[in-house]
């Protein structure tokens, strides 16, 4: 059995081969730089390790690497609606090249990331295209509703989790699905790694919240970007949850007062979070639903020790800076 590093080198020398044509450059060259690295491959990862939990090999699974190219899609496109000049610590595919091209180039990653998906065996293709393509149009809605709630007063903790369910942990958790059926598991186990997912993509959009405003130069994304484009992170709802009032109006105007530097704006909202303990009360939802997901994976139905890499795996995602 490979461990979880030949794992991920198995997929970088997959996705490495995918040839693209060079021209027009200004469609292609986009695509390349933003598929070549820098990205954890989370979601192919957790594909080929449920794959893995079993199958003893999971070659059979590598088209479905497809949710990575799909992922890659997201991110062209999440950058032009978030307003967001990095990604991986270098110029966002909008920021290089322009809006026009992000879009062009994101439609095309997407068709490419079917075309790739059809290469899965032909007995199987229509359950995965079944979960990928509820996977997607979940991802679609979780993106709308993150843009709807940046101009909506109240957001509540319920409304938030169910939009980061939809815009981060559905693709986490339909890879994790795709790899378990095409590693020939039953109804109720890829239900239950569904599950298992669910959860941990709900961690890791909690983290990722958490990193968007305290985060270190390692994350390669801009520090308190979520603050400057009005986001209801989970930090931000949190906060508003408990402020009083005057902490209440730094929260809802810091943002887009004229009058303030970037980092004013940002320190001012941090200091907000920081009265109210909201870094701490993240932190304790992140480790929930760290905890939730475990368990669920303690409670599938296969061999433990066939468990231990993806437990591994998960486990490496705690307490993540990048
Ligand atoms: C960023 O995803 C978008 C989120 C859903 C948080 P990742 O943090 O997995 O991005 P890369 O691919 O590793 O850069
Ligand atoms: C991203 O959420 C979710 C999708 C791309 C579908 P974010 O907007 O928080 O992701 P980052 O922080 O830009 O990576
Ligand atoms: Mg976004
Ligand atoms: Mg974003
Ligand atoms: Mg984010």
């Amino acid at each position: 059995m490979q461990t979880n590093e030949q794992l991920l080198d198995l997929l970088e020398n997959y996705l490495a081969q995918r040839e693209l044509p060079t021209e027009p450059e200004r469609l292609y060259d986009p695509i390349r730089y933003s598929l070549a690295g820098g990205g954890k491959r989370l979601r192919p990862m957790l594909l080929l390790l449920s794959c893995g939990l079993f199958a003893d090999d999971v070659d059979v699974a590598l088209p479905a690497a497809a949710v990575e190219i799909f992922h890659n899609f997201t991110l062209l496109h999440d950058d032009i609606m978030d307003n967001a000049a990095v990604r991986r610590g270098k110029p966002s595919v909008y920021a290089r090249w322009g809006g026009n091209v992000a879009i062009l180039s994101g439609d095309a990653m997407l068709i490419s990331a079917y075309r790739l998906l059809a290469q899965a065996p032909p007995a199987l293709l229509p359950r995965i295209l079944e979960v990928f393509n509820t996977m997607a149009l979940g991802v679609c809605e979780g993106q709308q509703y993150d843009m709807d709630f940046e101009s909506k007063q109240k957001v509540s903790v319920v409304e938030y989790m169910s939009m980061i369910e939809l815009k981060t942990s559905v693709l986490v958790a339909g890879s994790a699905m795709m790899g378990a059926i095409l590693g020939g598991a039953d109804e109720e186990q890829s239900r239950r790694l569904y599950q298992f997912a669910i959860e941990l993509g709900m961690a890791f959009q909690l983290q990722d919240d958490l990193l968007d405003s305290y985060g270190g130069e390692e994350l390669g994304k801009t520090i308190g970007g979520d603050i400057l484009e009005g986001k209801k992170s989970y930090l931000m709802v949190t906060a508003m949850s408990r402020a009083d009032e005057e902490q209440r109006e730094v929260l809802r105007h810091t943002y887009k007062d004229a009058a303030l530097a970037p980092a004013e704006k940002i320190a001012r909202v941090r200091a907000v979070f920081d009265a109210l303990d909201v870094p701490r009360l993240t932190e304790q939802q992140i480790s929930l639903r760290f905890d939730r997901a475990l368990a669920t994976l303690d409670g599938l139905n296969v061999p433990d020790a066939r468990k231990e890499p993806l437990r591994e795996y998960a486990r490496s995602l705690m307490g993540r800076r990048k």
